[in-house]
């Protein structure tokens, strides 16, 4: 019978056929041990001289690395194995042989490793990441869902941007300028108007000249908005849904856990409520653990996020930000209007900013004020403010950036891991 890997559990003790690449191979004179995966897992496959045809044994022996395979055999518990099961070969069938695949199981060079990435993509760890990956996005899903909310696609070719002006790809829009989209977020906005609790998903752009391992130029967002919830609320929000990432990941993706060596005591601390440090006490922090220079009303950077993120073992919300530092959409906090009701959550382990968030300004007058501060006059900007005409109500809402939550969950050290084609600085391609 034709299975995958994944299902081999329901076929104990019984004879399949699996469509397979050769991953590596291991033989002596007598046995062969075959790594085979079929994109759904890895498993073992034994070929023992004595019992297979003398062919079948030199076949074994022969195969090249990543030739595709109908292999048949017997599925049989392996207790040693990660996995549980391994393949007594019977029979081979080679579909295409690959020769000289470049990837060897040898160590490489992340250069080569990237210029192969549509190859390297194969490997067990990659596997691992894009997996876990995939269950991010599931629960994603599968929270929002659950809590009432829809999900709103916010369109991608945009005339009006979210995050300010300097970091956007222009593009042709027949006889108009168009950018690519750095945040769903603005009309997500006049979709919680319609809908009360929305969430998007889809891919953000941005032309951040930075090269460090926390920044792609096209990377991935969920952008939550919530009609009628203030800002305390909505950090309830993002502390429940980050948990609950961090807990679906733990059940359902313990396998890639395993291989990517992750150490799981940290996601298992990984509850809400998460603790909140303000702006200001933030710069207090920074200036004990050495950082001299800081001065209040300067935004910080990678290091001092770390530093921050040192002093909790959960990832830690840091609060009420100075508005010159932040969004022109941010609403003033009424005590103390020179910060805005925002949070960005710094996750643990060095991994920086996952989300950032905000209640919105919902005030006519403040958003045209803000609008003038800021040179947003032009009819690109008119129909937001409308959403202030007419029925304004106080909302909320933030973004996770995906790549980011997938290399912290997954301890991987790099964001150009966790998405199958990263687009960096001086990459295009694959
Ligand atoms: O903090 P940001 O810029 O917030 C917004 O875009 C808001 N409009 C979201 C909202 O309120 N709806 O970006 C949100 C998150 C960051 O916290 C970070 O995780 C991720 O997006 N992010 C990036 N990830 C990878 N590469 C980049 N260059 C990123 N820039 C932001
Ligand atoms: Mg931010």
């Amino acid at each position: 019978m034709k299975t995958t890997i994944d299902q081999v559990a329901k076929h104990l003790g019984q004879e399949v056929t699996i469509g397979a690449w050769l991953a590596n191979k291991r033989s002596s004179g007598k046995i062969a041990f075959l790594q085979l995966r079929d994109g759904t897992g890895f498993i073992q496959g034994v070929v023992v001289k004595a019992e297979v045809a003398e062919e079948t044994f030199n076949l074994a022996k022969s195969i090249t690395q990543e030739t595709s395979l109908f292999v048949t055999g017997t599925v049989v518990e392996d207790t040693r194995s990660p996995f549980g099961y391994e393949l007594q070969v019977k029979e081979i069938e080679v579909i295409h042989q690959a020769v000289d695949f470049p990837i060897t199981p040898k160590e490489h060079g992340t250069e080569f490793l990237m210029d192969n990435r549509h190859l390297w993509l194969r490997s067990k760890k990659q596997h691992a990441i894009i997996k876990i990956r995939n269950e991010i996005i599931r629960a994603t899903y599968q929270f929002f869902s659950e809590n009432g909310y829809i999900k709103v696609d916010p369109p991608i070719l945009t005339g009006s941007a979210a995050e300010g002006t300097t970091e956007l790809f222009h593009t042709q829009y027949f006889e108009e300028e168009a950018y690519l989209s750095q945040s769903g977020q603005l009309y997500m906005e006049a979709a919680a108007m319609a809908f009360g609790k929305v969430f998007s998903f889809g891919p953000t752009f941005r032309a951040e000249k930075s090269k460090t391992r926390r920044h792609l130029i096209e990377f991935w967002m969920i952008e939550p908005e919530m009609a009628f919830m203030d800002h305390e609320e909505s950090l309830q929000v993002q502390e429940n849904y980050v948990s609950y990432l961090a807990q679906s990941v733990l059940t359902n993706c313990q396998l890639e856990l395993k291989t990517l060596e992750r150490d799981v005591t940290k996601l298992e601390k990984i509850k809400a409520p998460f603790p909140r440090i303000t702006y200001d006490k933030a710069i207090d922090l920074l200036k004990e653990k050495g950082f001299d220079d800081i001065e209040w009303g300067e935004d910080f950077g990678s290091p001092h996020e770390t530093a921050i993120a040192e002093s909790f073992d959960q990832p830690v919300f840091i609060t009420h930000y100075p508005a010159d530092i932040k969004a022109f959409y941010m609403k003033p906090d009424p005590d103390r209007p020179e910060v805005v009701l925002c949070a960005d959550l710094i996750a643990p382990e060095g991994y920086g900013e996952v989300i950032g968030g905000s209640q919105r300004i919902d005030d006519l007058e403040l958003m045209k004020k803000r609008y003038e501060e800021h040179q947003l006059t032009s009819d690109a900007y008119k129909w937001y403010l409308e959403l202030r005409q007419y029925g304004s109500v106080p909302h909320s809402g933030f973004g996770l950036g995906l790549e980011r939550t997938v290399a912290w969950l997954s301890g991987v050290e790099h964001v150009r891991e966790t998405i199958p084609f990263p687009r960096l600085l001086n990459r295009l391609y694959p």
